[in-house]
């Protein structure tokens, strides 16, 4: 090789925030391609997030994805081969992908990782690879990874849209205010840091078995246009109706399927609780995703005492704010 062919390295680095629903995703259109049945809305948590670098070379072994210095084995690779697959598809090369991947916080404990994880894999691999994909096309990529990690590619309070397409092409997400918007403060609260047992994907398919599930769709079906109505106009009591509401939802839905899953702990129950008890007080309000842990949001005001309830489960907690989209770094 002369100085003047110096090889092109194919490596991008990105940052993706974990997101968490105020409006549900639960419930698949097409299970190959993530597409849900309804509209949900979210907003991304500036405080956890994952890192991801991605490397592109023709070695010729298979892809490969390490977490946090664990080597995640072939066959768990699943979500993220979707992601790999579609680039090289869209490249038209079949090099390989090398992921090395870091989260600040628990993995597959219902906080989110799976998104904040396929967003960054998603913009890393994607830049890596030389595309230069839209938002939209980027909230496509992460979402045949995971789901939820459609809502991880745009900033702050964001729309992610079921779409009607059979193949997804009008399933994206968008941002339907900034982080700036509302400045509420967010608390994750780890109840647990263990893995959960049953999977989203596994508890989706169980639930559309419960006997609820008609009555969840009819209630879930209208949740993304009151949760957006009440972000968009800064009212406190309508998102405190709209989290609480969908977050019993669906932990009722899941707790009547066959074999029944139960994700909430006698711990998070106790501050859902504490919370529900507050919310007639002052402005608080919590949900859960698919695991034990509890993300509060409150205002200023009710900081302190928010705060000090928190404090009083004696359980570890971060504080933060709400969050950016994904960025390369
Ligand atoms: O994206 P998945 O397959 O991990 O499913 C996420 C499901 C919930 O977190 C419970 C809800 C949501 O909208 O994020």
């Amino acid at each position: 090789m002369t100085d003047l062919q110096i090889e092109k390295e194919f490596k991008a680095s990105a940052r993706a925030h974990a997101n968490i629903a105020v409006a549900k995703y639960w419930g698949k259109r097409n299970s190959d391609l993530n597409l849900p049945l309804f509209d949900s809305v979210a907003f991304n948590v500036e405080g956890l997030y994952t890192e991801t670098t991605a490397v592109w070379d023709d070695d010729d072994f298979r892809d490969e994805l390490i977490i946090n210095d664990w080597q995640v084995p072939s066959h768990v690779m699943g979500r993220v081969q979707r992601i790999l697959d579609s680039i090289r598809k869209d490249v038209g090369w079949s090099k390989r992908c090398v992921l090395r991947s870091r989260n600040n916080f628990a993995r597959s404990a219902g906080l989110a990782s799976s998104a904040s994880g396929c967003a960054a894999a998603a913009l890393a691999a994607a830049s890596a690879a030389g595309l230069e994909l839209s938002e939209s096309q980027l909230s496509m990529l992460a979402r045949l990874g995971s789901g939820s990690a459609a809502r991880s590619i745009p900033a702050g309070w964001t729309r992610w849209y079921a779409g009607s397409d059979p193949d997804g092409s009008d399933a994206f997400a968008q941002t339907i205010a900034p982080p700036d918007h509302w400045p509420l403060h967010v608390f994750v609260v780890q109840i647990s840091a263990t893995q959960k047992a049953v999977s989203s994907s596994e508890a989706m398919m169980r639930c559309e078995k419960s006997p609820f599930w008609q009555a969840y769709l009819h209630e879930a079906s209208q949740a993304a246009d009151y949760a957006q109505t009440a972000i968009l106009q800064r009212d406190f009591s309508a998102l405190t109706y709209a989290m609480h509401h969908n977050m019993m939802l669906l932990h009722a839905l899941c707790m009547t399927c066959d074999p029944p899953v139960c994700y909430v702990e006698p711990k998070s129950l106790e501050l859902v609780k504490r919370i529900l008890r507050a919310c007639q007080a002052v402005q608080a309000c919590c949900t859960m995703d698919a695991g034990a842990n509890v993300v509060v949001l409150c205002e200023g005001a009710s900081y302190p005492f928010v705060k000090n309830d928190i404090i009083a489960l004696g359980v570890p907690f971060i504080q933060t704010k709400i969050g950016t989209g994904a960025q390369r770094i």
